[in-house]
């Protein structure tokens, strides 16, 4: 499919790099793709970034056929600009829509989107150090109507957005609220997906752990309400002693890019990984007796995320003094120099436009 191109009137100014924040810049153009029933994909344009309109009865507003995904352009010293492993991005979207029954973007349509785009947008490429290109599409239904069935219309929407840090906190360690009353997701559910509902069910959790002093919440499992699932924004990761322990994809947490990523960084430096269950109560035990040596959250946005502190019910735990840890430091300094293109990439994760 070839892309038409309606170039906007008036370009933005650019926001200062060293105050980007998350999420709050967008670029000057955006790309939609239509999908219809009977004909797929279509009408594929890059236009100016602005306001998409709706019917009321337009069917992602009632019942939320909506999926997500997000991924960065990263700048690198010699001027070029880099995606950190889109493909895989492209394949969960796949698997994201086909639980909502939604129809796949072809990983192709899903590649060339992008990259064709982030061209167009290159100079929203930031080139502060810690600051990147967040590249969000998204999928959602457009026809009316309000009777529940999959809907016969999409729009494939990228927006661009330059940023910085997602925690205020930087990469300094942030503190985080183990939720005992709400959960996300089951397995059977949705969990998996990435899709703007979860995180809507997220939010009053959220709020909680934020209204007592905490930066995000760690999910326990739905059923049993005892093993650890993953962060609000992140999957986590903890040291126990030697070994990084990770909770296994079984259908509840999001298979992210990074934690695959970092697994693969670990299992290549002989450090032990350990995807199984992992019990809040053999966790706040290890963070009493010291076995937890560093936790880690891991995302697109969130890059490396150390963890300080856990609350769960009424205990606290510090976790190495709250300082970084050194192997988190390791995998941060590591990950972030293969997307930056600082570091040697054996794994040809990196993919230069
Ligand atoms: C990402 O890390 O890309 C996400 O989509 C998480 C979101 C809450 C910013």
């Amino acid at each position: 499919m070839e892309f038409k191109i309606e170039r906007a009137k008036q370009l933005k100014e650019k926001p200062v790099e060293t105050k980007l924040g998350f999420g709050r810049h967008f670029s000057d153009h955006m790309l939609v793709i239509d999908y219809t029933e009977g004909i797929g994909w279509h009408d594929g344009r890059i236009i100016p970034y602005g306001p998409i309109e709706m019917d009321p009865a337009c069917m992602v507003l009632h019942y939320a056929q909506e999926t997500f995904e997000g991924l960065k352009a990263y700048r690198h010293t010699d001027g070029s600009i880099a995606l950190f492993r889109p493909e895989i991005n492209a394949q969960r979207l796949i698997k994201s829509n086909e639980r909502l029954c939604m129809p796949p973007v072809p990983v192709d349509l899903f590649l060339k989107g992008i990259e064709e785009l982030v061209k167009y947008e290159q100079d929203w490429v930031p080139k502060e150090p810690r600051t990147s290109l967040y590249i969000r599409p998204f999928c959602f239904a457009t026809e009316s109507g309000v009777g529940l069935h999959p809907a016969k219309k999409y729009k494939f929407v990228v927006i661009l957005s330059p940023v910085g840090d997602y925690y205020p906190e930087g990469v300094n360690p942030v503190k985080i609220w183990v939720e005992d009353e709400y959960v996300r997701a089951v397995k059977g559910g949705t969990g998996f997906a990435k899709c703007g509902g979860n995180y809507a069910a997220s939010i009053a959790a959220q709020v909680k752990a934020e209204q007592n002093g905490y930066t995000q919440v760690l999910w326990l499992d739905g059923v049993h309400r005892k093993y650890v699932e993953e962060v609000g924004t992140m999957n986590v990761m903890f040291l126990i002693n030697d070994t990084v322990v990770t909770t296994p994809l079984e259908g509840s947490i999001l298979p992210g890019v990074t934690r695959d990523s970092i697994i693969t960084l670990l299992k290549d430096w002989r450090v032990t990984v350990e995807e199984r269950h992992l019990s809040i109560d053999e966790l706040m035990e290890a963070g009493r007796t010291g076995a937890l040596k560093e936790a880690f959250g891991t995302g697109t946005a969130a890059v490396i995320s150390p963890i300080g502190e856990l609350h769960y019910k009424d205990e606290t735990v510090i976790i190495n003094d709250f300082k970084t840890g050194k192997l988190t430091k390791k995998l941060y300094d590591t990950l972030t120099g293969i997307q930056w293109g600082r570091v040697e990439d054996p794994y040809h994760w990196v993919k230069i436009l």
